[in-house]
């Protein structure tokens, strides 16, 4: 039988054998999809993507990496993503390759249907490292106890052909499994498989969310399942294990709907929190600078708390002696703050970057000056 300490080479392949659209399992599926659909529409919310593109992506690669004790701040994060200096620390680097790993897979689905090679590619990036199917043996182990909690399967070919089941899966339309429970029992196979030396938690959850871009389930990369799964890490590791040991899938699936409900609902009220303060900061920059506001500038301070001068640039906004003069009146009428980094400024979007990193769907009105909030506080 299972024995965590050898390479379980009898991974049942895919699909699974037992009914695993038990009734329980599909209670949760059905809030979970009505979710997904709730913040599908609150995307369609906001007229620019990249607002939604380039920051949500970034939450979840933080959270995802802390998932495996990567860690770093999102300060440091949305600041190395605007910077891409290379000076910033490690986890925040790793954090800028997760986002590009993302962004690559979603390249990728447009030209040819998800496979194992995504994954190869999506990890590649991710680890910095020219990787392949591994050839070497690895395991899992408890970070507390150091006990061996699970070992994959050994060998090349083996890997190999458990992959192109995977893929055989991915594909499948045969059975009627919806698409979101599909991407559950791939997360869980491809886990199981641990095709790579490392990198296999992050490329795992980068293909949760490329699966359900390509079934059509989302438009844009905005499910933040890591945030759930970072809150509940112990209940994650030992709902993958439960599906070895115990073959308990709906432990698993009512784990994995769960956490894209929870989700979907926090990064839909977030989107909401996002609009709003998008239809502020217009508001305010049309009434104190009318000569300076257009759309496509307030669109850039929420695609980037940390903007730069040549940013507003290349957005084709305004040339570089102009874009330093609106950032300029940005600062001095409160929607952005100046920091110097080397001979360069950068520009913080303070509200929206507390907005993006907290879990408050509030933020203070432009309107009142830190004089006059300070008179209502006393
Ligand atoms: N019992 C288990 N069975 C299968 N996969 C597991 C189990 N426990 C944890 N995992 C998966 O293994 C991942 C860690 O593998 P690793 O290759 O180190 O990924 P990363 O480099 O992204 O940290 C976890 O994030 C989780 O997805
Ligand atoms: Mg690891």
């Amino acid at each position: 039988m299972f024995d965590p300490k050898l390479p379980y080479n009898e991974l049942p392949k895919l699909p699974p054998k037992a009914e695993i659209e038990t009734n329980k399992v599909l209670k949760r599926w059905g809030l979970a999809r009505s979710a997904l659909s709730e913040l599908r529409l609150a995307g369609q919310t906001i007229p620019d993507p990249g607002v939604l593109i380039t920051t949500i992506p970034l939450l979840e690669a933080k959270d995802s990496s802390e998932i495996e004790n990567i860690v770093t701040t999102n300060d440091a994060l949305f600041r190395e993503a605007a910077l891409e200096s290379e000076n910033g620390d490690p986890g925040a680097k790793e954090g800028v390759r997760y986002r590009r790993a993302l962004y690559g897979a979603l390249e990728l689905i447009k030209k040819r249907p998800l496979t194992s090679r995504t994954a190869i590619e999506i990890c590649r990036t991710i680890t910095g490292v020219d990787l392949d199917v591994r050839a070497i043996p690895v395991n899992l182990k408890n970070k507390h106890t150091g006990e061996i909690i699970y070992t994959p399967p050994q060998g090349e070919a083996v890997l190999r052909e458990l992959l192109s089941n995977w893929d055989a899966f991915v594909h499948d339309r045969s059975g009627d499994l919806d698409p979101l429970i599909k991407m559950a029992v791939l997360h869980y196979q491809f886990e199981a498989i641990h095709p790579f030396p490392d990198g296999n938690g992050r490329t795992g959850r980068i293909l949760n969310v490329a699966y359900l871009i390509q079934e059509g389930l989302l438009d844009l990369p905005t499910l933040y399942l890591s945030r759930y799964i970072l809150e509940t890490r112990a209940d994650y590791y030992r709902a993958l294990e439960r599906v070895t040991t115990h073959g308990d899938w709906e432990n698993w699936l009512i784990y994995m709907m769960t956490a894209v409900e929870t989700t979907s609902q926090w990064t839909a009220r977030k989107i909401g929190a996002m609009r709003e303060l998008l239809d502020e900061t217009n508001r305010h920059v049309k009434a104190a600078l009318p000569k300076i506001h257009s759309r496509e500038l307030v669109d850039l301070l929420l695609t980037q708390p940390y903007c730069r001068i040549a940013n507003v640039v290349e957005h084709g906004i305004a040339k570089r002696q102009a874009a330093s003069t609106y950032l300029q009146e940005l600062v001095r009428i409160g929607v952005l703050r100046d920091e110097k980094v080397g001979r360069e400024k950068i520009f913080l979007n303070k509200t929206y970057l507390d907005l993006l990193t907290t879990d408050a769907n509030t933020f203070p009105s432009y309107d009142r000056t830190p004089m006059q909030s300070r008179g209502v506080l006393e």
